[in-house]
């Protein structure tokens, strides 16, 4: 039988949960923030009979769109209103809540996504030029519901909106480890409801290519394992994102990242074959030969078929990582080069993509790339979007090229969201006049799928995420950290009703790593550790591939551990002014931890899987007994003694080293204390 124990742990959370929701009665839980906003003061109370009405010239989507938020709405409060699905022949007059749409939105870079909210006591208006800024609309009222004596409200605001960049999106790379259509489908829900509106498709790479040809079946055959979408399924998702007003474009990455492709097209590569699809991570060899008419005649036929099936106005090259081994060791190549005054593999590939440029013009397409696609022979018509770093978007910018920025964005590198947050498309400073200021169009978070699954990988996109979208859409001077942090819990929670999994898979996946016993002890110290940072995965021994098992404790931690973030700025606060309730907090979490370890050695016992991270959870247990005792010197004003400091500081530095690829999160708190005590 499974005891739930009262801990002083709990209490500590039940104090934060109630001191957040008092906070969130006097502020407003919008993401991202509006571009103007008042509070008026005084409420809309929502009522049984709730009903929207819908005037203008909107088309069916917004009406859909509407009865979605109805339903989202009705199930947050149980209120069953009357109001059937809405459509264009069956409207409800009404002056309750009246959306006034001018026309459907087209689903392009810089359409108008405008709108004005204003909720007042009566009545709710939102006007918007298109039915993009009404989606946006719809979802900030959403945000808007709040609780206030016993009903269901919407405070009185007047909002007028829009947002600072055009292109606000997120890039799934479902090359490395395939996601089913319907994990990208709750990705474009989740993305709406942050009012994000590109989706940028990673559909090929050296461990894949995703996408069914019909005039090349081998693609699918030879080069997917199986795993790609159909045509069907992807204009099925292509238009499940315009309903949801968010553009969808696909990227494949040549010349470099192309091993999967010469499985079936082996003579295309610039080396002879044959060729395996690649299961491990990195930068590999294999690069389309740019130097024979074969390659060209290919993509001329395909692209002509996927040019089609994609009807956004941009198509992604990448253009990223191609390291030249195989141009620099083929003489064929060197010949060709030579022969045609190309100086070297930077003007190779520039030859290659103005070629390749050719192909999606005829097909109506504009070109982006990443960094590496910049060249003086690329005309400024394509977009850059730089992975390298802001000082790159700048240059292209000042060189006439319209860039995005995702250097600071890569979501799969496990940091903070204060960090993504903190980070701005427009660094200070630049220098950049009005019109290149113009050229930098927003930017793009990337969720690489070296590391994730659909188990988990919703877990890494959110809610982080969505202060990148907050990031992208409100005013530049919007930056207050923990402001965004106190509202991007509660979009995290709201996240789940729009099948986000990142919290309920957590439990999924640690009752895997139990074996089904109770999780409890488990939850305990992954809420305080985080997985290691940056790339560091691949370099401690583990020798990752494609089919490797995602599922261990390191991928069920949630990136950005919010006990130990709470526990660090208390940790700050109690050294400082020697506050007493910060004390005992702290001293409720430090016994919990501290106990945890003889509870998880018996889960460890009992499943194999849990033993790598037997050494951290001793390590926490051991500076846990650190604070408490730290703690202790501190409130009765005392010095620790030399030998008091040599142990406990070998303790600390033990502590500080990963086990199972995660760390523990407060080491720094804990180091802040010990110091205290010096
Ligand atoms: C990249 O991260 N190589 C675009």
């Amino acid at each position: 039988m499974k005891r739930y124990l009262v801990t002083p742990l709990v209490l500590v959370f039940i104090f934060i949960i109630s001191f957040a929701l008092q906070a969130q009665s006097n502020k407003l839980n919008l993401m991202p923030v509006p571009h103007k906003l008042s509070v008026d003061g005084g409420y809309f109370k929502l009522q049984k009979d709730f009903s929207i009405s819908i005037k203008g010239n909107p088309d069916e989507r917004l009406f859909s769109y509407a009865t979605r938020v109805l339903r989202r709405l009705s199930n947050r409060t149980g209120l069953f209103f009357p109001q059937d699905v809405l459509t264009k022949d069956n409207t409800i007059n009404n002056d309750e809540f009246i959306i006034n749409c001018n026309r459907p939105g087209k689903i392009v870079l810089g359409e108008d996504e405008s709108y004005d909210l204003i909720v007042s006591s009566g009545k709710i208006e939102l006007n918007a030029e298109t039915d993009l800024g009404a989606m946006k609309g719809l979802e900030t009222l959403l945000q808007l519901l709040d609780i206030q004596n016993g009903d269901y409200v919407f405070p009185n605001v007047t909002i007028n909106d829009k947002p600072r960049f055009p292109w606000r999106g997120i890039m799934i790379d479902a090359s490395r480890h395939f996601e089913p259509v319907e994990v990208i489908k709750r990705n474009l829900d989740a993305m709406a409801s942050v009012k994000m509106n590109v989706f940028h498709w990673h559909l090929s790479d050296d461990q894949g290519v995703r996408v069914e040809s019909k005039v090349f079946p081998q693609i699918q055959k030879l080069c997917s394992d199986g795993l790609y979408y159909s045509q069907e399924q992807i204009k099925d998702v292509i238009r499940y994102a315009a309903d949801r007003g968010i553009r969808v474009y696909p990227e494949f990455d040549i010349p470099g990242h192309s091993t999967a492709w010469f499985v079936a097209f082996p003579e295309l590569a610039s080396a002879p074959g044959p060729y395996k699809i690649e299961r491990n991570w990195g930068v590999f060899d294999p690069t389309f030969n740019p130097t024979i008419e074969q390659t060209y005649e290919f993509f001329d036929k395909l692209f002509a078929e996927w040019t089609k099936l994609f009807p956004d106005e941009y198509f992604h090259i990448g253009g990223d990582e191609n390291n030249g081994k195989q141009w620099n060791e083929n003489k064929d190549i060197q010949d060709f080069m030579k022969k045609n005054n190309i100086k070297d593999n930077h003007a190779l590939q520039a030859y290659f993509n103005n070629r390749i440029l050719k192909i999606l013009t005829k097909n109506n397409k504009k070109m982006i790339g990443w960094d590496e696609i910049l060249h003086p022979q690329m005309p400024t018509n394509i977009v850059i979007q730089s992975w390298r770093g802001t000082d790159a978007l700048v240059e292209a910018a000042k060189k006439g090229y319209m860039g995005i920025l995702s250097n600071g964005y890569y979501i799969d590198l496990i940091q903070p969201a204060e960090f993504h947050y903190l980070n701005d498309p427009v660094p200070q400073g630049s220098g950049l006049n009005e019109s290149e200021l113009k050229r930098i169009l927003g930017g793009e978070t990337t969720q690489w799928g070296e590391l994730v699954t659909p188990d988990n990988i919703d877990s890494r996109l959110w809610p982080r995420a969505a202060a990148i979208a907050e990031r992208f859409w409100s005013p530049q001077e919007v930056k207050d950290v923990d402001d965004m942090y106190r509202r991007l819990d509660v979009i995290n929670f709201r996240l789940e009703e729009l099948g986000i999994t990142n919290i309920k898979n957590q439990e999924m996946m640690l009752r895997r790593l139990t074996n089904n016993l109770e999780t409890k002890p488990l939850k305990t110290i992954v809420d305080v550790i985080e997985p290691v940072k940056i790339y560091t995965r691949h370099s401690q021994g583990v020798k990752y591939q494609q089919h490797s098992p995602y599922s261990r404790v390191v991928d069920a931690t949630q990136p950005e551990s919010n006990i130990a973030r709470w526990f660090r700025k208390t940790a700050d606060k109690f050294i400082q002014n020697k506050d007493s309730k910060a004390a005992d907090e702290l001293k409720a979490c430090l016994s919990n931890w501290k106990e945890n370890h003889e509870k998880l050695l018996k889960l460890i016992n009992a499943s194999p899987i849990l033993k790598e991270i037997e050494p951290l959870s001793a390590n926490l247990a051991n500076i846990s007994e650190t604070g408490l005792e730290a703690i202790s010197l501190i409130l009765s004003s005392k010095k620790a003694d030399e030998n008091w400091l040599t142990k406990n500081s070998s303790i600390l530095e033990e502590a500080k080293k990963p086990y199972g690829q995660t760390e523990i999160m407060i080491t720094s708190a804990i180091e802040k204390l010990i110091n205290a005590v010096r």
